[in-house]
């Protein structure tokens, strides 16, 4: 092997193991995050802990770390900054999943909350999920009380009425397929880049980035959000339920991006958002490019296969 292979090849191993020790860091957390499962009422507990814990990707939380790190942060508090978007993705899709939305079965390979459990527990489990979430921010250690204040303000935005809900209640009324490209996208970005925003941001905050930064970061996450959604509607119509690992074809009759422009058109716009995610990335003067097109290659690499 050539010494320029070699030097790729290591260079390749070091990131794994950097993204691996991150993961692993969060998944640590996560366990700990919320009560035991033998905590009264230990159903409840039981069903938080099957909703968070079960092998979700965790992208929220490794871009918050890796964001985060690359911005200059010295410390850990990421780690639960991403957890706490990782809280709010769980609840979200508990609900998400419920006869009354997608109604789907099958999540990260595991029966949804509410098949697992019940309806009622589902939701309850949402419910508590998403207030802890604001917990946990506002007690972070070592952080400033500032600080502090701007995060939860920046959550309740990113998940509330203007942001993940909306685009929730945006996509449950949508079957219309006059709609433009300009409203599904719209839609994709509060239903689903609310939370990449939160966590990319919610990283700025903790770093103390300046605006130039934020504001690279914030076309980052706006085109990731894009990006993410079209993928996962891509991966709807074409994987079977094995392969996704969740309940597929919920989304049939919906206009997506991929029913409006079809196949090979939602592709090459697929790979400009990623395009300009990634051009965002450079802009935003990180010290670590490399790791975080990592984080990110690893999310798309189905489209290689
Ligand atoms: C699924 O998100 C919901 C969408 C926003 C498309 P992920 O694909 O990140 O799901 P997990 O967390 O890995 O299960
Ligand atoms: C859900 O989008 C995004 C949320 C806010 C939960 P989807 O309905 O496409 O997500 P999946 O495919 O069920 O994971
Ligand atoms: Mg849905
Ligand atoms: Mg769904
Ligand atoms: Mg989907």
């Amino acid at each position: 092997m050539s010494v320029e292979n070699l030097n790729t090849v290591s260079l390749g191993h070091s990131l794994q193991k950097e993204v691996s020790g991150a993961r692993a860091a969060i998944e640590t957390r996560l366990a700990t995050i919320v009560p035991s499962a033998q905590t009264w009422p230990a159903r409840l507990h039981e069903a938080q802990r099957h909703a968070l814990l079960s092998p979700g990707k965790r992208f929220r939380p490794l871009l918050c770390v890796f964001v985060a790190k690359g911005a200059g942060l010295d410390g850990e508090a990421s780690i639960d900054v991403g957890c706490v978007a990782e809280m709010v993705h769980a609840a979200s899709l508990i609900l998400d999943d419920l006869p009354c939305m997608d109604d789907a079965a099958l999540r990260r390979n595991q029966p949804t909350t509410h098949i697992a459990f019940d309806e009622s527990t589902a939701i309850l489990t949402a419910t508590a999920l998403l207030n802890r979430a604001f917990g946990v921010l506002s007690r972070l250690k070592h952080v400033d009380a500032e600080k502090r204040i701007e995060l939860v303000d920046l959550l309740s935005y990113a998940v509330g009425s203007k942001g993940l809900i909306a685009g929730q209640m945006a996509d449950l009324a949508n079957s219309d397929n006059n709609a433009s490209i300009a409203e599904i996208e719209r839609l994709n970005t509060l239903k689903t880049g609310a939370l990449f925003d939160f966590s990319v941001e919610g990283a700025a905050v903790l770093a103390g980035a300046k605006a130039a930064q934020r504001a690279a970061l914030k076309d980052f996450s706006y085109h990731l959000g894009l990006a993410f959604q079209l993928m996962d509607d891509v991966k709807d119509t074409i994987m079977t339920d094995e392969e996704a690992e969740k309940s597929v074809g919920r989304d049939v009759g919906k206009a997506t991006i991929l029913a409006l422009t079809g196949s090979d058109a939602a592709m090459e716009r697929l790979a400009a958002y990623i395009d300009s995610a990634k051009a965002a990335i450079a802009r935003a003067n990180l010290n670590n490019e490399t790791t975080l097109n990592v984080v990110l290659d690893s999310q798309f690499s189905f489209l290689k296969s």
